[in-house]
């Protein structure tokens, strides 16, 4: 098996591990999951303790999010708003993780053609008009206008998360959530210099990156969460997603790409792979649209089984791309012999999503013994849990801590 990152040394998953000007106790990380905890936007106990679990399992850094960079940016309910009101409570969240002895990241991101009008309360927006074949939602064109205050309103956000003790931001431009959508020539058909070639397509992630790292400078790590592969004909794959990487690894300003792959908008077992858990997301739903999703829900989500270490084959091609930033692997890390052969290939650090959300102290359980089995199964029933209080169905216990604001 070739190396995805040729290094002279490579990286025990216990060793800490230096991300920009931070550094992990060790290499596992806290994919983002949707918390569901924050009904007014904003920390509640019941997050802090839901994180807090993650750190006293073991896990080097966790990831706070969904934390939309505006109102109009929500993907689902009980997201965090980072807005400078929130500081208080975002503190306390740092704060928190502090003591534990881990890391704090922001996932911040604007859900785009994600959005739905029912959350946000306004019509969803992506770089040309689009109707979401999920949703059904139409999509206006965002304004010249609109993409300035976007990339102001990222710098902010970042200001938010430094001020707020945060070692990490982890900017969200994958999913075809805002920003992913202008990389995809299936939904931006721009005529301005924002569409057209692949150049262009990375123009409005760059200057947002810029902005971002004109704000806070080295105050905290800035990690790209950025889609490789959409899994939808005619959108994003590895051919522009790696020209991507090149363009914004060239700035300097990024820490860390976290490759992942699929999207919130079509397909969306792609990026999961395993179960397809239809009757889940039919009890999202009311009505003719509970039906709509029982009969099309199949076709709508797809269907992709579930493979160990399923995004390390792609997330090889940007070995020979990616020459500032370090990388971070995810996707079906289950076992300790997962982690250990992702350390091997060379990755800088891993991060797991549904393998913590079913056992949050997976790392300290491995600690003993340096081998081990993950007891998540891949029947992706947290997937719908996003849409009240995001856990794995076997540990609910997270979900009864209080969800008023500290
Ligand atoms: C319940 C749930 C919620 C998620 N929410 C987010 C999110 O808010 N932002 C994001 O970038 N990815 C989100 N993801 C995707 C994960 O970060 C991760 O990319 C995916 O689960 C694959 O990793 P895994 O195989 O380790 O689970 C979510 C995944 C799950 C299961």
């Amino acid at each position: 098996m070739s190396s995805l990152r040729k290094r002279k040394e490579t990286h025990d998953v216990f060793s800490p591990g230096k991300l920009g000007p931070v550094t992990l106790p060790n290499r596992l990380i806290k994919a983002a999951t949707s918390e569901g905890r924050s009904p007014e936007g904003k920390v509640t106990q019941a997050l802090i303790d839901f994180h807090r679990g993650f750190i006293e399992g073991g896990t080097g850094m966790t990831t706070l999010a969904f934390c939309a960079i505006s109102p109009a940016g929500f993907a689902a309910p009980g997201e965090i708003l980072m807005i400078r009101k929130n500081i208080p409570g975002l503190k306390k969240f740092t704060q928190a993780m502090h003591e534990a002895g881990g890391l704090a990241s922001a996932q911040l991101g604007h859900a785009g053609p994600v959005a739905s009008k029912q959350i946000t309360g306004s019509q969803p927006i992506a770089p040309s008009r689009f109707i979401n074949p999920t949703s059904f939602q139409i999509c206006r064109p965002i304004t010249r206008d609109e993409m300035t205050k976007v990339i102001e309103q990222f710098a902010e956000a970042a200001e938010v998360a430094a001020d707020s003790g945060f070692d990490a931001i982890e900017l969200h431009f994958g999913h075809l959530y805002l920003v992913s959508a202008f990389f995809s020539p299936w939904i931006n058909k721009r005529k301005d210099e924002y569409g057209g070639s692949i150049e262009n397509r990375t123009r409005f992630a760059k200057e947002i990156l810029l902005a971002v790292k004109e704000r806070i400078k080295d105050r905290l790590a800035i990690v790209i969460k950025l889609s490789m592969d959409d899994g939808v004909k005619g959108s994003i794959w590895l051919d522009e997603s790696t020209e991507t990487a090149r363009i914004l690894d060239e700035t300097g300003a990024v820490d860390a790409f976290e490759l992942t792959m699929g999207s919130s908008v079509y397909k969306q077992m792609y990026l999961f792979r395993g179960e397809t858990d239809i009757d889940g997301m039919a009890q999202t739903q009311k009505g003719i649209f509970r039906l709509g999703v029982k009969l099309f829900g199949r076709r709508m989500l797809g269907e992709f089984p579930y493979k160990d270490l399923y995004m390390l084959e792609a997330a090889r091609q940007f070995q020979p791309i990616v020459k500032h930033a370090q990388l971070i692997l995810l996707g079906g890390i289950n076992d300790y012999a997962h982690m250990e052969q992702a350390m091997e290939e060379g990755v800088s650090f891993i991060a797991m999503g549904r393998a913590l959300l079913r056992e949050p102290n997976i790392l300290n359980k491995m600690k003993q013994d340096k081998q081990g089995r993950g007891l998540c199964i891949h029947c992706n029933k947290c997937m719908f849990t996003v849409y009240a209080t995001t856990n794995c169905v076997f540990t609910k216990e997270y979900a009864t801590s209080s969800k008023v604001p500290v």
